[in-house]
């Protein structure tokens, strides 16, 4: 798969500056890979999702096991040095949003929730766009997928559209996929098309998923883990896609694995 490295490190640099727009999904692009963590340095831990950690112009909060963790904290040292480079003065603007996600992957299932999609919508409850989420992401087994193919958002009405549905199925089967390796970090906006990989056959096991959000948006669903060390300035409340567009999960079941609390 080829791609113009300077021009894709360029492109993503314009997506994180520019407010969220439908039209950036219609651009080639692919992560840009930030460094690499041993996998054997990441610890057992329970899963939390979307966890705050820091707010704008805020500390670093992480709460135990995950700050005594040598794989995190690598993790997080390469994540906020690239966030530095990429977007100077993030550290009074944006939030901080940890997910730990590690599940035994079932062979002919994914360990998220599966098929092409993206993370960083901005749906109906943000009329006015946001600079665009991005995304910090690494895997231990089964790495993410990425697809550098352009989809086309124009016409996709918020309240109306599944837009995961409606872009994924404009990615053709047959697409080059981009997997990085085992531990690999790649940095991803909220344009980059990707998915949970199927396990084969052979290929089920655990799997851990470290996710980190940088965004300007209060992540303020319901079910995301409470961090301890940082309560968040506001209320948690129940979201879901509007009626007729919501679709089952088909993942390795949230509820099955150890949770933080
Ligand atoms: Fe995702």
């Amino acid at each position: 798969m080829t791609l113009d490295l300077v021009q894709n490190a360029d492109l993503l640099k314009e997506d994180v500056s520019r407010p969220f727009s439908s039209e950036r999904f219609n651009m080639r692009r692919l992560p840009v890979l930030v460094g690499r963590v041993p996998i054997e340095s990441i610890g057992n831990h329970p899963s939390s999702l979307d966890m705050l950690i820091k707010l704008p112009g805020g500390p670093l909060c992480l709460p135990e096991p995950y700050a005594s963790c040598d794989g995190v904290g690598r993790f997080l040292v390469a994540c906020l040095a690239r966030e530095d480079a990429l977007l100077p003065g993030w550290r009074k603007t944006h939030h901080l949003y940890l997910t730990f996600d590690r599940r035994e992957v079932q062979p002919g299932g994914t360990h998220r929730n599966e098929g092409w999609h993206f993370d960083g919508m901005q749906g109906a409850r943000y009329p006015d766009k946001l600079n665009a989420c991005h995304q910090y992401v690494l895997s231990t087994h089964l790495p993410t997928e990425y697809a550098s193919h352009p989809v086309d958002a124009s016409g996709l009405d918020d309240l109306r559209h599944d837009w995961f549905r409606e872009l994924g199925s404009q990615i053709p089967e047959a697409t080059p996929v981009f997997r990085p390796a085992p531990g690999e970090i790649c940095l991803m906006s909220a344009y980059q098309m990707h998915r949970s990989p199927l396990a084969g056959p052979q290929d089920g096991g655990w799997r851990t998923f470290i996710r980190l959000d940088v965004s300007l948006k209060e992540q303020d669903r319901a079910g995301n883990t409470l961090n301890p060390d940082l309560p968040a300035p506001w209320e948690f409340v129940p979201r879901s896609l509007p009626e007729g567009l919501q679709t089952p999960v088909r993942d390795a079941g949230w509820e099955r694995g150890e949770k933080f609390v």
